[in-house]
């Protein structure tokens, strides 16, 4: 892996965290993700099953993981099955774990680790101690489930072969966990973070008018690609003009002109994990004066929804209160009237013409990361802070993107060193 190893002291906590949630008698299956097709022989880039990556660290095709906390052979307890490798594979793909080298990455003692065909001799020598089998279903709330994963596939398999045991959804705990970052964790996502400044700052000297937004993409590439990243967390959106209106926007190829604003959401991954920014900077290195007015009104919204991320408070109560900041704020920019909003239908309120996307999200394995927003908040969380103004009609989109942790007190924010004051980019940008 291009990342430096990671300290496999958090694998071993993440299994102890999941069996201290477990039913008794209860055995866990969990699978890789599978290489995905392109067109022709074509594949793209392995990306690990985040939960599997969670539990074990690591990041090879063709892995699977059962525990069984409560199993009487305490070699049973945790097993894990390796895709073998062979002459063949190492001169086409090159290396893939060895059982010593598992052990290291993962905590599981290399006498439990076999290879994925042996997985049935193993299996039949713990799967009827078990009356609870907790298998693993994407429930994400905008899960894409049009392609079966192996986590699917093998729920298919195990009832037709085991169809009298318990099973049990393992999303609901994985969600419950991961919500709730580990301090390894959290400076897996710093080192995104920092990577991702690093990015931001090179970029602040090179965008000018006329360059194009993939000569963007490209520097951007290049700052990650130096860094031990695999690249970018999630399909960079470099939007000029009036692209930054188009939400997802990630054509990237139109040329930045003098006096546009160019949106810029593009964080870096590393290690899995990923950081997620965005900031919205002028190409030719200073604002207009409604550029300006727009952006401090956005940079304001931004502060003051950090204000409210904290231990204790609600998902929904948050967003309906930084629902009601823009409202005074796009009032001040003459884009509201104040009377139109006191008469407005508070289930399609006014501000959601300029601001139509959520404020924040939690962040970690996933860029749009598991957890529930029933849940009150919590020290260790993960959101994102991402208030946005966008007016077609001046061909302006603004949104400020910040990484923030709930701490006991309040909450820390993981990018405080990315420039972000319109002042400090200015600065940045004409030097
Ligand atoms: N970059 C994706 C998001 O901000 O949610
Ligand atoms: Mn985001
Ligand atoms: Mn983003």
């Amino acid at each position: 892996m291009r990342y430096l190893p990671i300290d496999n002291q958090l694998f071993v906590q993440n299994r102890q965290r999941l069996t201290a949630l477990l039913k008794p008698k209860s055995l866990v299956v969990v699978n890789a993700n599978d290489i995905m097709p392109t067109n022709a022989d074509g594949t793209m880039v392995f990306r690990q099953n985040n939960d599997l990556f969670y539990l074990t660290g690591v990041d090879q095709e063709e892995t699977r993981l059962v525990l069984f906390p409560d199993h009487p052979d305490p070699k049973f307890r945790e097993v894990l099955f390796l895709r073998e490798t062979s002459e063949l594979i190492e001169i086409w793909e090159g290396h893939k774990l060895t059982k010593a080298e598992a052990e290291q990455t993962t905590g599981i003692s290399q006498k439990q680790v076999y290879w994925t065909h042996q997985f049935e001799q193993i299996f039949g020598q713990m799967i009827f101690e078990a009356e609870n089998v907790y298998l693993n279903t994407n429930e994400h709330t905008r899960a894409s489930i049009v392609v079966q994963t192996q986590d699917a596939r093998y729920i298919d398999e195990f009832r037709h072969k085991y169809p009298l045991h318990h099973l049990q959804r393992l999303a609901p705990l994985m969600h419950q966990l991961r919500a709730i970052k580990a301090p390894q964790e959290i400076a897996l996502l710093q080192t995104a973070i920092d990577i991702t400044d690093k990015m931001f700052r090179r970029l602040l000297t090179f965008i000018k008018p006329g360059v194009w937004e993939y000569e963007i993409e490209a520097e951007m590439m290049h700052e990650y690609l130096m860094n031990r990243s695999r690249g970018a967390a999630y399909t960079p959106i470099i939007a000029s003009g009036a692209n930054a209106c188009v939400l997802h926007y990630i054509d990237n190829s139109a040329q930045c002109q003098d006096g546009d604003v160019i949106l810029l959401d593009i964080g870096a991954e590393y290690a899995n994990y990923n950081a997620d920014m965005t900031r919205s900077v002028p190409v030719n290195g200073r604002f207009t004066q409604r550029q300006r007015a727009v952006y401090d009104a956005v940079l304001r919204v931004l502060n003051e929804s950090k204000q409210m991320l904290r231990p204790g408070n609600l998902w929904d109560e948050y967003h309906r209160e930084v629902g009601k900041i823009m409202e005074s704020e796009l009032i001040g920019l003459g884009l509201l009237d104040a009377h139109d909003v006191a008469k407005q239908d508070p289930d399609a309120p006014l501000y959601k013409k300029y601001f139509m996307h959520g404020t924040s999200h939690f962040l970690g394995l996933d860029v749009h990361d598991v957890g529930n927003k029933y849940r009150r908040m919590e020290p260790g969380m993960v959101f994102t802070v991402e208030p946005g103004i966008y007016i077609p009609a001046e061909k302006l989109g603004i949104r400020l993107e910040n990484n923030v942790v709930i701490t006991e007190a309040g909450c820390d924010d993981l990018m405080a060193n990315i420039p972000l004051e319109a002042d400090h980019i200015e600065d940045l940008m004409n030097t």
